[in-house]
């Protein structure tokens, strides 16, 4: 038995010398130290010794162990645990980034008008988009015969039900139930039958303006809008009110501004002409203040209703209305 110990001793401390690296020096401690070890084997037989050879051997056996630990400590490390065995994890690994969103391009337009006009003093307003005919035509002192009321022009869904084609019968809302004075905006959607093609879609965004009080004139109009222009598009941006005519107005106009591509000069997002086409306003026709009951001696008032999707498609450059529509991320992302 003593015999046997002291081989083990020789044997181990020449291991734990001949070893490399900490991973060495664990497995020799497990080999001769370890629960299931060589010397516990060894210990194990202790108790079939003599009665008189027993307690040297079993003070040889603790010496032994003291050796071989010094041994391992000495060189270097013996861990009390078994070092973590797991993958360590690559810390220099790109990660996965999460996908940020962001607005619709036609709801940051909408929102930057909104806005702008909230400074100007407008509240939003909001109505039905299912109307019914008084309110979309007559109210607007559109005639029963007017072409817009056709079939073709306007999409109905029922007797006296039809999908509003305009932004304008919220005007009408609004007067009948407030008082002068007024100032509202009212951004929406608004529904046509129109074949779809790079410039028409059957759904489309309007954001129209009212504003009633007294002595409200044609000043005010240019002067609302061209403001507007220029908060929207950069302070030289210049404005051109053409004559034009709608039902509700009276006088009505068309307005253009230069092109905030070419600065006036003549591109193809302006068909070469410098300017484009954004809204269409006049001075409220005194037969829609009859209609709301609004005293049309005492108030005056201007209207105007831009094209939400026509307005973003010239200020972010793009050429085709359907790309709002398509839900296609790699268009929307861009914006
Ligand atoms: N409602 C008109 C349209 O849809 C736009 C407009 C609004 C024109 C208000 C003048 C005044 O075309």
């Amino acid at each position: 038995m003593l015999a046997e110990l002291e081989k083990l001793r020789e044997e181990a401390i020449a291991a734990i010398g001949a070893a490399r690296g900490t991973e060495d020096i664990e497995a020799l401690r497990i080999q001769y130290l370890g629960r299931k070890g060589r010397l516990r084997d060894l210990m194990a037989l202790l108790p079939q010794l003599p009665p008189d050879e027993k307690p040297e051997a079993g003070k040889r056996a603790n010496q032994v162990k003291q050796a071989i630990e010094a041994a391992l400590a000495a060189d270097g490390a013996a861990p009390a645990k078994p070092a973590p065995t797991r993958p360590a994890v690559d810390v220099t690994v790109p990660g996965t980034r999460p996908r940020v969103g962001t607005l619709h391009p036609l709801t940051q337009v909408y929102d930057r008008l909104v806005d702008i006009f909230a400074r100007l003093g407008f509240e939003t307003a909001a109505g039905p988009e299912i109307e019914d005919e008084y309110h979309n035509f007559d109210a607007l002192n559109i005639p029963p015969d007017h072409p817009a009321r056709d079939g073709f022009d306007t999409l109905y869904i029922g007797d006296d039900q039809l999908l509003r084609s305009h932004t304008s019968p919220v005007q009408v809302r609004v007067m009948e139930t407030t008082p002068p004075p007024i100032r509202i905006i009212v951004p929406g959607k608004v529904f046509r039958p129109d074949t779809t093609d790079a410039s028409h879609f059957p759904m489309f965004h309007q954001l129209e303006g009212l504003y009633v009080d007294e002595h409200v004139t044609f000043a005010d109009l240019k002067a609302v809008l061209t403001m507007a222009m220029e908060e929207l598009l950069g302070a030289n941006t210049r404005t051109r009110f053409r004559p034009s005519f709608f039902p509700f107005t009276e006088p009505s106009t068309e307005v253009d501004v230069s092109c905030p591509f070419c600065g006036g000069d003549g591109c193809t997002v302006c068909g070469r002409s410098g300017w484009v086409e954004v809204l269409g306003a006049g001075m409220v026709d005194p037969k829609v203040f009859d209609h709301v009951g609004y005293d049309a001696e005492k108030y005056t008032g201007f209207a105007f209703g831009i094209g939400i999707d026509r307005f973003a498609m010239f200020s972010l450059g793009v050429n085709d209305i359907r790309l709002f529509y398509e839900n296609d991320a790699r268009f929307l992302k861009q914006f």
